[in-house]
């Protein structure tokens, strides 16, 4: 297949890209800098120019492949909802080329969408909030919306980690270097779901070739790590204290991460690994964390 793959050049489709390649696909990789156009060049990939705010240069990528991975987002969240709005567009954007053709166009959410069953993980069944409840369902009401012509399906990701980067925990992990505590919310058994970057990469490359219509995938390799052992792994490494703090506390402490930091989020993926023959293979989450690098400033106060 030819897989135009929006966010290319990030942490998870910079693996999708190798993985493609290797698996003996054609990938159009979508980079808006100059600075990113030569590393994804020597992946074997062509470099398609253009941004997610140019509608244009989106529907010309899909239009050039068989198959659509988008993956590109703006990750800053001091303006998380506008960004939101504008995957609902570029989805629609993606989905407009694709209508009517039955190519696949495979969209990216978060497990916590499908977080609708209390006490339980989600799966990949589960009823879904709305975007008034979070702002990242606004992907999936898009994926709904196209799904009358478009041969879409949704990839819902857990933390994704490896030693540098590991979904929400690496912000968690700059609050608390930067408060000298790691801090979990009351008894801390909270659950975070997670899955190797490498394995989600393989997902992504299964969905597409499976391009089965309206699929639901859960890319996660463990269901949920309680945030309490989260929290003493980072301490561990990190030379930093370890200690609860009262819900009351939680959104002076933890701030735009609030609404995260108490939250039970795990998730199966069950019907993912029958449906997709899927199963993985990488390090879990704890024996990532248990590689983060160490500032430099730590390793002097260290030795
Ligand atoms: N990592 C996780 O644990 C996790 C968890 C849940 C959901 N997700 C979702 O998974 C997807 C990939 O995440 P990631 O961790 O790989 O993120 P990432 O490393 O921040 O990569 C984001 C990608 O989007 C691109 N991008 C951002 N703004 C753009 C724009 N205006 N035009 C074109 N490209 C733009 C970036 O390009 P540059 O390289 O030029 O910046 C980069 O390729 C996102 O939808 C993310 O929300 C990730």
């Amino acid at each position: 297949m030819r897989v135009f793959v929006t966010g290319a050049t990030g942490f998870i489709g910079s693996a999708v890209v190798k993985d493609l390649i290797a698996a003996g696909h054609q990938v159009l990789g979508l980079c808006r800098s100059n600075d990113k156009a030569a590393a994804l060049a020597a992946t074997g990939a062509e470099v398609y120019r253009g941004s997610i705010e140019d509608e244009e240069s989106l529907k010309k990528g899909a239009a050039q492949a068989d198959g659509v991975i988008h993956l590109a987002f703006n990750h800053d969240f001091s303006k998380f909802v506008v960004n939101c709005e504008d995957d609902r567009r570029v989805i629609k954007a993606l989905g407009s080329v694709l209508a009517g053709s039955g190519r696949p166009l495979i969209v990216t959410s978060g497990t916590p969408i499908a977080n609708t069953v209390p006490g339980q993980p989600a799966k990949e069944d589960n009823p879904t909030v709305g975007s008034d409840v979070h702002p990242r369902a606004a992907s999936e009401e898009a994926a709904s919306a196209a799904a009358d012509g478009v041969n879409v399906s949704v990839v819902r990701l857990p933390q994704v980690h490896d030693p540098v980067r590991q979904g929400l925990i690496t912000p968690v992990i700059e609050m608390y270097r930067a408060k000298g505590a790691c801090v979990y919310v009351g008894d801390g058994l909270n659950r975070w779901p997670s899955a190797y970057f490498l394995d989600v990469a393989r997902l992504y490359r299964l969905a597409v070739e499976k391009a089965e219509p309206n699929a639901k995938y859960h890319a996660v390799a463990e269901e949920g790590i309680p945030m309490r052992d989260i929290a003493e792994a980072i301490g561990r490494r990190l030379k930093l204290p370890v200690r609860s703090i009262a819900p009351e506390e939680v959104q002076a402490w933890f701030g735009w991460l609030a609404m995260f930091a108490g939250r039970d989020m795990s998730a199966s993926s069950a019907q993912t690994r029958k449906k997709l023959g899927w199963e993985p293979v990488g390090p879990g989450l704890i024996a990532d964390l248990e590689q983060l690098p160490i500032p430099a400033t730590s390793a002097r106060r260290m030795s």
